[in-house]
């Protein structure tokens, strides 16, 4: 075999396999050029000289051909390499979701925003109450028909004396309030509220905000006021229609129940004129038994109450057309309606 030979196989070897069996063929321990090198040994000197410089270059040669393909074979299997792991990028990006704020808590911050401006402060409450605040403290006696208006949850607690319940209403911060500080009282209190009771228009769990103002000489007019700037202020309309519509409540006397006025059309209900009134919320004036069972004297200091359904609210106010979607944890739903 002449160098021409070796030479065209070297580059016809078409990768690095073939290329090394090539290599080991010609240069390995029992390759062609070696065995013709360990021959040299058995001719005489000039002869020797000049066959072993021949095949000295040959094998300089050979191996210099051998380094350019194999770096040609490894830069041609990187390049497939490259090729078959290549990224599409012509492929949308998966859309990139960002968090949204929950009507429900949207509408808490809003309420709380413009109590705030009313110079309202924060109460909260235990979701576990017991009997005293959920109920009896609020003029609610045991064994009262009142009670019945609210479907309790009860907590087992078979070794206590005291009757624990998931709180039914945000009313017992009221009490908690009333005895832990002196009036002047002017707070709200958001949160969660349980009732056993479950359709089309109830959840089990939903939210309420109540309101409690105690100071001396506060009346009803106090009352409207406050409600009417919040209502027109929450729904945005200088022009809602307010009614105080007379009802009853344990821990109020009076009572009333506030209604706004709508028009229903075949888009659904707007918020404005007066064809049509919907309930937002309880309210009235502290009972004097309320005030006396959290040490306050009637005759010194009278207060107002107000109590209103946070998902109703939102509802109205955002169009949302059913209550039991506010916890299906549904992420296109809060896409739509989140803030
Ligand atoms: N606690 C009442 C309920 O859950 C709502 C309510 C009505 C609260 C009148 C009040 C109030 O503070 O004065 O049905």
């Amino acid at each position: 075999m002449d160098s021409t030979e070796h030479l065209a196989h070297i580059r016809h070897a078409s990768d690095l396999t073939t290329l090394e069996q090539v290599r080991v063929s010609l240069l390995g321990k029992k390759g062609v050029i070696t065995e013709a090198l360990k021959a040299l040994s058995a001719l005489d000197g000039d002869v020797r000289k000049a066959q072993g410089q021949m095949l000295n270059e040959q094998k300089q040669l050979l191996i210099a051909e051998l380094d350019a393909r194999r770096l040609e074979l490894e830069q041609r299997a990187e390049h497939e390499r490259l090729g078959r792991e290549r990224l599409d990028m012509s492929l949308d990006a998966a859309p990139w979701r960002t968090g949204r704020t929950h009507p429900i808590s949207a509408v808490m911050q809003e309420i709380h925003d413009i109590f705030a401006l009313m110079g309202f402060t924060v109460r909260t409450g235990p979701l576990i109450e017991d009997d005293d605040h959920n109920f009896s403290a609020l003029n609610i006696p045991d064994h009262h028909p009142a009670r019945q208006m609210q479907d309790t949850f009860y907590i087992d607690a078979a070794s206590e004396d005291t009757t624990y319940v998931l709180r039914t209403h945000t009313s017992p911060v009221q009490i908690r309030t009333m005895r832990s500080e002196q009036p002047p009282i002017r707070i709200i209190a958001p949160g969660s509220t349980f009732r056993s009771d479950s359709d089309v228009t109830h959840t089990p769990m939903f939210h309420q905000v109540e309101g409690l103002v105690v100071d001396r000489d506060i009346h009803m007019g106090h009352l409207k006021g406050c409600i009417s700037d919040f209502l027109r202020l929450f729904f945005g309309k200088d022009d809602v229609q307010i009614r105080f519509r007379p009802s009853f409540f344990p821990f109020t006397e009076p009572s009333a129940e506030i209604d706004i006025g709508c028009t229903r059309n075949k888009d659904g209900l707007i918020i404005g004129g007066n064809h049509d009134w919907l309930e937002v919320m309880g309210c009235g004036m502290v009972h004097p038994h309320v005030l006396r069972a959290c040490g306050l004297d009637p005759q010194q200091v009278q207060g107002f109450a107000f109590g209103m359904g946070v998902e109703r609210l939102a509802m109205l106010k955002y169009n949302i057309p059913d209550l039991r979607t506010f916890f299906d944890s549904d992420q296109h739903w809060l896409h739509h309606y989140g803030f």
